[in-house]
């Protein structure tokens, strides 16, 4: 059975708005403004329901489910039905993935992967395997971080080489400019050809080329070699797999000995009032925005209950444990809203 935040009469309606949602005629578009306006009432005293249980009710939503069972958001299906729904999401979303998340996150987004980034503090020769890369942004991240680290480091060098010509400074700056330096390479893997699509054509855009490629594969079997990476990175990626510890084991497999396991998720906020505000904003606001941007309610309801269901961090610290890897620790940033979880395969 369903967490009951979307009754039958809740999803009659969001199909609805979902259709008339297209900007187009003015009637049309008032319709959808109302529309809007009725789903965010219907909303807002579920919402108050939730919030006069307390968190219980939230991490009530954690809760076990049967066999063969798994979660959509706050709904109960079947696995299969799951990996079926999560790849509709990210399909009808792909187009707006990137407006959405900076008018979601008010561009906090950028900064958590960028801390992700330096957290990693990748060197020129890192092999990095980006899984559920989606559009691409740890990927970018990934290539301008290694080229900056290269630069530097040869800045060092002609600095302690007084007598160089300037053909011998220019040839050492040529060298590496066309391919990633050190070799470096980036593999951004999804299951979504429509996010990968999305990431390409910002990769063109952007200029990124050399050192990075896009793979469609499914984070729980991926379509790597053992022992194959330096890093392995996921960014809100994770509370989508429907076997989240068969991608961990994936995660380790595919790891080198030494290599290093990051994950970047939505986790549980520490401070109560911070909480309540969050709550507030994500039921209230975010499918709101998800309706006027993206034209789709459903999928950014689905974002907001997908972060409710994904286990707390010390509870997925011990996944991560329990897949194998060592020295595995968490770092909450914005009072817990994401955290990054660190794991080592020794
Ligand atoms: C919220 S997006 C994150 C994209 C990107 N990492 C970022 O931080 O912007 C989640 C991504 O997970 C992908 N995904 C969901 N289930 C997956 C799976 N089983 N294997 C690989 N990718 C998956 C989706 O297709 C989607 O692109």
């Amino acid at each position: 059975m369903g967490f009951p935040l979307a009754g039958p009469e809740a999803s009659r309606d969001s199909e609805t708005r979902s259709a008339s949602a297209k900007f187009t005629p003015l009637p049309k578009m008032a319709a959808s403004i109302g529309a809007v306006t009725s789903r965010a009432l219907h909303s807002r005293r579920y919402h108050r329901k939730l919030l006069s249980g307390g968190r219980g009710l939230f991490s009530g939503a954690r809760r076990l489910v049967a066999e063969g069972e798994t979660h959509f958001g706050f709904q109960n299906v079947s696995e299969t039905e799951k990996g079926e729904k999560v790849y509709h999401v990210f399909e009808s979303v792909a187009k707006k993935y990137d407006i959405m998340n900076d008018s979601m996150s008010l561009g906090i987004h950028r900064l958590w992967k960028d801390i992700l980034l330096h957290q990693m503090n990748p060197y020129p020769g890192t092999q990095l395997l980006d899984v559920a890369g989606g559009t691409g942004d740890i990927a970018f991240r990934f290539i301008n971080y290694v080229r900056s680290q290269w630069e530097h480091q040869i800045k060092q060098k002609l600095k302690s080489h007084q007598n160089l010509s300037w053909e011998e400074i220019s040839k050492s700056y040529q060298e590496e400019e066309l391919k990633l330096p050190g070799g470096s390479q980036v593999v951004v893997c999804d299951i979504n050809k429509e996010m990968l699509k999305v990431g390409k054509q910002k990769a063109q855009h952007l200029g990124y080329s050399e050192g990075l490629s896009w793979v469609v594969g499914n984070a729980e079997e991926l379509p790597f070699n053992d022992n194959k990476f330096d890093v392995y990175t996921i960014a809100f990626g994770i509370r989508n797999v429907t076997h989240i510890d068969q991608a961990l084991q994936e995660a380790y497999r595919v790891l080198k000995p030494g290599g290093r396991f990051l994950c970047l998720e939505f986790s549980q906020v520490n401070n109560p009032l911070i909480s309540r505000l969050y709550d507030l904003y994500s039921f209230q606001v975010i499918p709101v925005l998800g309706e006027i941007i993206a034209g789709d309610w459903k999928s950014y309801q689905y974002l907001v209950e997908s972060i409710r269901r994904f286990p707390a961090q010390d509870e997925f610290k011990a996944m991560v444990e329990d897949a194998g890897f060592l020295k595995v620790e968490y770092r909450n940033l914005t009072s817990g809203i994401v955290a990054i979880h660190s794991g080592f395969k020794l």
